[in-house]
């Protein structure tokens, strides 16, 4: 076990030593949003720019399946399934790494098949994926055991990746390194570490990586997940898990308690996938200031929490805020209506 802090190189090279796949593009930019900052009168503000992490309009999954896919690889697996939801941006990640590995992609997607297909789903079909609908999970578990026999008698090595505990570390090992490319670029620029609060759009599985590099390593980073679906269970204790399991993973001397984790749900408003005021008003601001473009589900709610920690004065001039663009911009596509506000002006 390695005990607490442990060095970037030291945490650099436990991570290498995972067997992956290479598919992102990386290091992905740390943008500074000038005008955003200038207009608000506010701190420094930097996007981490992972919704340019590549694969057929990229998103936070790129990065973690590298670690996925290298598991179905060594697995000698010629076929990955995933059970999602009808508008899933890994979906899409995971169809478009598939492609790029020779391998056959098949979603099992929650939710009937909309009339009119667009964004993520849309995009889906285009990479080739096989796709079947089930109307609840308990549809989708029967889809699945049926076509892992259905492939497994016709030859083919089907493997599913939502059911591996890869699945979850994933994740955040791939955060854990987006963390560690994060820390080298706010270096570069002279950043005092004292000063840095990051904010991420995560309801439990992306948090976990950022916590691990950032207490592992002994950083006074201030930390912010904001959900963007209402957890069944605690999401700070479901973030402190698996913290504490990936650095158990990694070899790592760590242990966090839910309650010093940051997670906000109070941005989520109606419900997963409803879009708010505060929401909109963020997806506006950031396109309008610095060209940024969000989403409605995810980043749009995460922004607007920055938005209201600078509005309210809890982030001030001397602090520097990163917020790390998860991606999920096909969404935008399917929330046409609800961006009727901003397409009428
Ligand atoms: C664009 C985007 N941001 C954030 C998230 C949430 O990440 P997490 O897996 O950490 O809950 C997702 C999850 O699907 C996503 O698609």
């Amino acid at each position: 076990m390695h005990e607490i802090p442990v060095t970037n190189d030291l945490l650099g090279s436990l991570l290498g030593s995972i067997p992956r796949v290479s598919l992102a593009f990386k290091p992905t930019p740390l943008e500074e949003l000038t005008n955003l900052s200038k207009q608000l009168g506010g701190p420094r503000i930097f996007a981490k720019r992972d919704d340019l992490t590549g694969l057929a309009f990229g998103g936070n999954k790129v990065r973690n399946l590298e670690f996925r896919m290298g598991e179905a690889l060594a697995k000698k697996a010629d076929t990955v399934i995933m059970a999602l939801d009808v508008l899933s941006n890994s979906a899409r990640q995971t169809t478009a790494a598939a492609v790029k590995l020779g391998m056959k992609s098949i979603l099992v997607l929650k939710g009937a098949k909309p009339d009119h297909v667009t964004g993520n789903l849309l995009i889906d079909y285009l990479l080739g994926a096989e796709i079947h609908f089930a109307e609840t999970k308990e549809n989708q578990r029967t889809v699945i055991k049926q076509l892992m026999l259905d492939l497994t008698a016709k030859g083919y090595r089907p493997f599913t990746l939502s059911d591996s505990p890869m699945f979850m570390l994933s994740a955040a090992l791939a955060y854990a390194e987006a963390t560690l490319e994060l820390i080298g670029q706010l270096e570069s620029l002279s950043i005092n570490p004292e000063t840095v609060h990051i904010y991420l759009s995560s309801s439990g599985k992306g948090q976990p990586g950022v916590e691990v590099a950032t207490r592992s390593l002994g950083l006074p980073f201030k930390v912010t997940g904001v959900s963007a679906m209402p957890a069944s269970k605690q999401v700070r204790r479901i973030i402190a898990d698996s913290t504490n399991n990936t650095a158990r993973f990694l070899g790592i001397n760590l242990y966090v308690r839910p309650e010093e984790i940051k997670n906000r749900t109070e941005f989520i408003g109606e419900g997963y996938g409803i879009a708010t005021k505060e929401c909109l008003e963020a997806i506006s601001i950031a396109a309008r200031s610095d060209a940024l473009l969000l989403d409605p589900v995810y980043t749009g709610k995460a922004f607007a929490a920055i938005l209201a920690d600078i509005n309210d004065g809890s982030l001030s001039k001397k602090d520097t805020v990163v917020f790390i663009h998860t991606g999920g911009l096909p969404l935008l596509f399917n929330n046409a209506s609800t961006l009727k506000s901003i397409s009428d002006h």
